[in-house]
């Protein structure tokens, strides 16, 4: 009989058992002992720590970094950003923070110089630059033969609270191209900075105008999933509130007896952590209570396996084949190695024809220079005969003049000789 009180198989008595009294009956268990697989994630959660980044992009002096000290109850003092900046650039902070005995590494990255300059074409560009580079990160991780993503320092942005200036009109042109670029790439929280600048009816319409806005340009911002009842109790209408109404504050304000956080004016205090004068408690409890970890799941399963499809589609790799049927990564690699394959064949064999009808040009052109040579050269060796030739026939006639020249000197030698020879007769012959 089994002694374990963790042992599976339940005892049924028979008959027989049961009218022996010294047998012990085992009762069901109420539990086999996998109801505590929760308790062992958290527990392995809580040792491994948590992590979470937030891309905050707004204007210079919008109130980002106040209302991160306010959302993580913190104090980071930080200087003022100036409104000089050429281009917009980003800055990236990491704290370790701890609530009891959970520790959050905490990752902020700002926009600087958002919004302050003339040309604002390419504002929204680095930011841009800065989600993609932190895919690309990851997917060069993932894609390692030794991939350490356990210990990976996950840098992907779960989050962007989007800061929107409190005009209560619509919003500026350069949100919407910023929002339309990123909506794709990150979870977009939108948010109305400084919204103790507007009256309850103001903000009310400031936001529908917002919504619409949004939706008239097809740009998607986050959805708080409220199918989750424990979610949905909490909170209720999350999606209703938004874009989130808030306001930033560390400064502690006396009301009645009780210290809080708000902004005092002449007029009043602005309670941050009042339901009724803003929407930060809201915000604070559905991005770090209920929905943190749908903002990671979010990040991970629609956003990076977008930018994962959109790369590995450019590398070439697909899930269909140019039929449509379904293959697999290794008929895909062999598809493609034997593809390189043959484009190395193909464009070796360009080569060799490219080679050969190179040679073949020249040969040609050797051919046709050559036969010039030849040519000329049968040509000046023509004329360099008959040159000769007229030489010789030119000395020829010089020696023949020149025999004929010297027997006339023969025969005037002669004829002088006679004469002389005569008149020498004739003289003697006169004495
Ligand atoms: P940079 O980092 O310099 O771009 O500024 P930032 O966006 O981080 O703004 P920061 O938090 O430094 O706030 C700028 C000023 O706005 C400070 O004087 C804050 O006290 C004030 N401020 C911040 N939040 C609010 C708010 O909700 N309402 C009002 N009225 N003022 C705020
Ligand atoms: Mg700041």
């Amino acid at each position: 009989m089994a002694e374990n009180p963790r042992d599976m198989s339940t005892q049924i008595p028979s008959n027989e058992d049961t009218h022996n009294e010294n047998i012990r009956c085992l009762t069901t268990l109420s539990h086999f002992g996998f109801e505590c697989l929760p308790t062992q994630l958290v527990n392995k959660s809580i040792q491994k720590g948590f992590s979470f980044n937030i891309l905050c992009v707004g204007e210079t002096g919008i109130g980002k970094s106040t209302l991160i000290n306010t959302l993580f109850n913190i104090n980071l003092k930080e200087n003022k950003t100036s409104h000089f900046y050429s281009k917009v650039g980003l800055k990236v902070k990491t704290y370790e923070l701890q609530e009891r005995n959970i520790p959050l590494k905490l990752t902020v990255v700002k926009t600087v110089g958002y919004g302050d300059q003339i040309n604002k074409e390419a504002s929204y560009q680095p930011v841009i630059d800065y989600l993609d580079a932190q895919f690309e990160a990851y997917l060069q991780e993932e894609l390692k033969i030794k991939r350490s993503l356990v210990d990976y320092n996950d840098s992907r942005i779960h989050v962007c609270l989007y800061f929107i200036a409190p005009t209560g009109h619509s919003l500026k042109s350069l949100d919407l191209v910023t929002m339309k670029n990123i909506d794709r790439r990150v979870n977009i929280i939108p948010l109305i900075a400084k919204a103790d600048a507007l009256s309850k009816s103001d903000l009310q319409r400031f936001k529908s105008n917002i919504m619409s806005e949004l939706d008239n340009n097809g740009i998607q911002i986050y959805q708080f999933q409220e199918d989750d009842e424990d979610a949905a109790q909490a909170n209720p209408s999350g999606n209703g509130l938004l874009p989130f109404a808030v306001v930033g504050s560390m400064e502690e304000v006396k009301v009645g007896k009780r210290m809080v956080r708000g902004r005092h004016y002449p007029w009043g205090v602005l309670q941050v952590e009042n339901e009724n004068h803003c929407d930060f408690v809201k915000l604070r409890d559905l991005l770090l209570c209920t929905h943190m970890e749908d903002l990671k799941d979010q990040t991970h399963s629609h956003h990076y396996e977008c930018y994962r499809i959109s790369r590995l589609q450019q590398l070439g790799f697909n899930d269909t084949g140019p039929d449509s049927q379904p293959v697999s990564f290794q008929e895909m690699y062999e598809a493609k190695r034997q593809e390189f394959h043959n484009q190395c064949q193909r464009e070796e064999e360009e080569l060799k024809q490219t080679f050969m009808q190179r040679v073949k040009e020249k040969e040609l052109t050797f051919k046709d220079a050559e036969k010039e040579l030849q040519d000329k050269f049968e040509h000046l060796k023509r004329i360099q005969q008959e040159e000769t030739l007229k030489l010789e026939e030119e000395r020829r006639k010089l020696e023949e003049q020149i025999i004929d020249f010297y027997k006339m000197k023969a025969a005037s030698e002669t004829s002088q000789a006679q004469v002389y020879t005569n008149v020498k007769k004739d003289k003697d012959r006169k004495k």
